[in-house]
């Protein structure tokens, strides 16, 4: 049976990430999990490969998108899941449970484990409000799953965003 390895960053990966990072979003960082911090590096790394410092329309946009791939699924730190009820999750939003789950909210009120993990995105925009970052990183992590028509950061820097994130 084959077994999953879960992996983790280098030192040599979290430190080109934190080139990119202020304090408070490396600690942040340094709160998700070995798998998801290896995920928004790789996804980091090929937003840098893939975006040219001449580039006349991305190149000065750069920083704040490697930042921003850094940073998108940082909220999943708030929503601790393993990934059988992260897949479970993933497929209720998937056939529009989202607007659901965010009304699973226990009698204290707040949110159950299943229904934060439906809601990172907004979570890890709040957390990176908080943190103090750019905007545009914060509000990549609150559009990265949505259609292009509702993100507010431009169209370009986020279709190169988005493939990078979907390539996994
Ligand atoms: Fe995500
Ligand atoms: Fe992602």
């Amino acid at each position: 049976m084959a077994t999953r390895r879960s992996s983790r960053p280098s030192d040599a990966d979290l430190q080109w990430a934190s080139r990119y990072l202020s304090a408070a979003e490396e600690t942040l960082l340094s709160t998700m999990t070995g798998d998801d911090q290896a995920h928004v590096i790789r996804v980091a790394r090929r937003v840098d490969a893939s975006v040219a410092v001449s580039d006349p329309l991305l190149g000065p946009e750069r920083r704040w998108m490697i930042a921003a791939a850094l940073m998108h699924d940082v909220g999943k730190a708030e929503a601790p899941l393993g990934p059988l009820g992260r897949s479970a999750v993933t497929v209720i939003v998937w056939l529009g449970g989202g607007r659901v789950a965010r009304r699973y909210v226990d009698r204290s009120g707040r949110l159950g484990r299943a229904a934060r993990y439906a809601t990172y995105p907004e979570l890890g925009a709040s957390l990176l409000t908080q943190a103090g970052s750019d905007a545009r990183v914060a509000a990549w992590s609150r559009e990265h799953h949505l259609p292009m028509s509702s993100w507010s950061i431009p169209p370009p820097a986020g279709e190169v965003l988005s493939r990078a994130d979907d390539l996994g």
